[in-house]
């Protein structure tokens, strides 16, 4: 119900409502003008007989904020227990509206920070942080001039949530900073990072993180990697990566520290300076990725106020000690409480009677909304890039863990060599040992051999296709292709068995086919292959190399093989490479390769990405710039990293570790932590050969 009057206000209609308040068009008779009346829910007052005080000490500090980009407010009160404030009625809309209607060029999402950023430092100067920068909350002028409103509320609101629950947390999922989602205590760089997620839906028109549900998108601010907005919107100058990364880095250490400095390095990209760049910063195009997900219909929580009691995000958040700091908190221990609104809607993040009583509570006004049902923000496994588990050889055996280095368990127990290993389904791990296949369980440990080449000189690689239904192997240093089927390979076991399966490759002499292979991958969509040989230098005809081809093999004969690629030696020049060896390979299935030199060891070295459609490499250094890598893996959404590292600098007594990184933060001088096998690898020059099982 609309009120008529509320103070000396004359009401005329409804402007808009938001998560805590009604905003309204009215009239001011004294100054004969038209103002816009935001009034807070009376609860306020009622729940706390301090509020009256501080709502008119607070509003005494946001009167104070006088800035040409900040929306005025002119008067405040409470009238009848209802608490309003009448501010500047501002005719342009909001910069949501703006985004809906399209996405914004650099230049005009640039023009916007460049007019509401000084507004932000000023008040961080004088120590007011906003809480709620969001699209919703940039309104225009007339002449389409914008300003920041709603500077202060959310922490007079706070202010209330917190004395009920002694622990809530109020502000936006979809801009809310790590720390302020987990309710620490807060400074200016939240609202810069709430500033950055506003300048990727600028330029994007989405969010970075989007989830079917508030809490769900509170942890992805906490727990997921940073998005590369490339991928968003391809047509991107370069350099808005590295703005992106830098004003939404998780540690708000790493973050700009006003406003200005991140349009500083807007212009920078604006002039294509980008010398700044980190090395990798090439769009990817994996399928099935979050960010890649269509935009969905934007449920209406996205605009409202959500009370997150901090137990709930920190309990989750507990969970995934893998990346940078999240865990660096302590354990919060006190239990959650209710909130002060009603109809309180609750999602279960774990099955446990403990946590189903975290709650997430939205305003009344959209308690009428069915509950969400209670989704999969946590899984049973975890997950980080669409693989839930490792499996890797050490000291001889396989081993198993989950993706964050938890629940280790040998699998093999027979001390033989151990080499490619590849998952053929939800719990199959095909392995080579010498000239025989083998396959182990890794939820039971059951191991049992798929068959075996006796009479053959060498067996280096048997790779099942994507969709299962072809093999390529190694066999004699010649490549067959065959149709794959795992009983029938159980009676194959000599050349001229391979050749009586209706093959689509079969090696000829002197073709490349007849090249020493010694991996060979499938593309992702197993059209194409890539096969890693020794061969003639494609740069120094008196030298062998080993060297990686990307053939099209879909003719099927080796005389009609397309190859589609070769590198490095022609494309780019490659540190560690002087005894021309590649230790190891792998592919996204789509433009990225991922490889390492040999320095050291018996084969570690330098990291390369390339990416074959641009013919572009890059030479990478995830841990401190330091060398030496080795037998990195994609993750199945190709965002992340697998390698193994021994420091160099630490010589011969460096241990093997293994990392699993977003691949988007390498270069961007995050620190990153290894999996937790202390010691773990006793022999230096072992090849970890990790594989991922992809999540279900
Ligand atoms: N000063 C104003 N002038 C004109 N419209 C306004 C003003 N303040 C708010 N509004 C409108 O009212 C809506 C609700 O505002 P608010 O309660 O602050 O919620 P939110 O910012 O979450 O959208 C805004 O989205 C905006 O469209
Ligand atoms: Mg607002």
């Amino acid at each position: 119900m609309q009120p008529e009057k509320i103070g000396r206000y004359e009401i005329k209609s409804e402007l808009g409502r938001g998560g805590m308040a009604t905003v309204y068009l009215g009239y001011d008779p004294r100054f004969e003008r038209e103002v816009a009346v935001k009034v807070l829910p009376p609860e306020l007052l009622h729940a706390d007989p301090q509020f009256r005080l501080r709502f008119e000490r607070e509003a005494k500090i946001i009167a104070s904020l006088e800035h040409h980009s900040i929306v005025p407010v002119y008067d405040v009160g409470a009238d009848d227990d209802q608490p309003y404030f009448v501010m500047r009625y501002m005719t342009g809309g909001s910069l949501s509206e703006r985004i809906k209607a399209g996405i914004l060029s650099v230049e005009e999402a640039t023009r916007i920070i460049e007019r509401v950023g000084p507004g932000l430092d000023e008040a961080h100067s004088k120590g007011i942080v906003h809480r709620d920068i969001k699209p919703s909350n940039i309104l225009f002028d007339s002449k389409g001039t914008p300003y920041i409103s709603d500077f202060g509320i959310a922490k007079l609101s706070q202010a209330q949530a917190g004395n009920v629950t002694g622990s809530g947390i109020i502000g936006t999922p979809a801009y809310m900073a790590p720390e302020q989602a987990q309710g620490d205590s807060i400074d200016g760089r939240a609202d810069i990072y709430a500033l950055g997620i506003i300048l990727f839906e600028m330029v994007t028109g989405r969010q970075p993180y989007e989830a079917d549900t508030p809490m769900a998108v509170a942890i992805k601010h906490i727990t997921d990697p940073i998005p590369l907005i490339l991928i968003a919107n391809p047509k991107l100058p370069p350099g808005m990566d590295m703005v992106i990364r830098k004003a939404m880095a998780k540690d708000r250490d790493d973050r700009f520290s006003s406003s200005k400095e991140m349009l500083d390095a807007l212009y920078a990209v604006m002039r294509g300076d980008t010398t700044k760049l980190p090395p990798v910063v090439a769009p990817k195009t994996i399928q099935g990725t979050l960010i890649q997900k269509p935009v969905v219909a934007k449920k209406s929580f996205n605009a409202m106020a959500v009370v997150i009691p901090v137990v709930a995000v920190a309990a989750i958040a507990g969970g995934f000690f893998l990346f940078n700091g999240i865990n660096n908190r302590p354990p919060v221990t006190e239990a959650p409480a209710s909130t002060f609104t009603s109809a309180p809607i609750t999602e279960t993040s774990e099955p446990t009677a403990e946590e189903a009583t975290q709650a997430v509570t939205l305003p009344a006004e959209t308690a009428t909304e069915a509950p969400p049902a209670a989704t999969e923000t946590v899984v049973s496994l975890p997950s980080f890039g669409g693989a839930d588990r490792i499996a890797f050889v050490a000291n001889n055996e396989i081993w198993v863990m989950n993706i964050d280095g938890s629940d280790l368990e040998q699998l093999t127990n027979d001390g033989g060599t151990k080499n490619d290993l590849q998952f053929l389904d939800d719990e199959t791990l095909l392995f080579i040992s010498g000239k025989t296949i083998k396959y182990v369980n890794i939820n039971t440990g059951a191991e049992d051999i798929l068959t075996s080449f006796p009479t053959a000189s060498s067996l280096n690689a048997f790779r099942v296709s994507h969709d299962g239904k072809q093999v390529m192997i190694t066999l004699n240093n010649e490549v067959f292709v065959v149709p794959f089927d795992f009983e029938q390979m159980k009676d194959v076991h000599k050349k001229s068995e391979l050749l009586a399966l209706e093959f689509c490759i079969q090696p000829e002499g002197g073709t490349r086919a007849a090249s020493p292979v010694r991996e060979a991958l499938w593309s992702a969509d197993d059209k194409l292959v890539a096969w890693l040989f020794r061969g003639v230098d494609a740069g120094n005809a008196s030298l062998q190399a080993e060297q990686v081809s990307i053939l099209d093999i879909t003719a099927c004969t080796p005389a009609a093989i397309d190859q589609l690629d070769n590198f490095p030696a022609l494309r780019f020049p490659v540190e560690g490479y002087q005894n021309r060896n590649m230790p190891d390979l792998d592919w996204d299935g789509n433009d990225l390769f991922v490889f390492n030199t040999d320095r050291r060891n018996n084969g570690w070295g330098e990291l390369y990405v390339y990416d074959w459609t641009l013919h572009k490499g890059y030479h990478i250094n995830p841990i401190d710039g330091a060398c030496c890598y080795r037998d990195a893996r994609w993750s199945p959404d190709g965002l992340y990293l697998l390698f193994a590292f021994q420091d160099l600098r630490l010589g011969s007594e460096a241990p093997t570790l293994l990392y699993y990184v977003p691949y988007g933060e390498i270069g961007t001088g995050t620190g990153f932590t290894p999996l937790p096998l202390d010691n773990f690898f006793k022999n230096p020059k072992e090849a970890p050969q990790p594989a991922l099982h992809a999540s279900p």
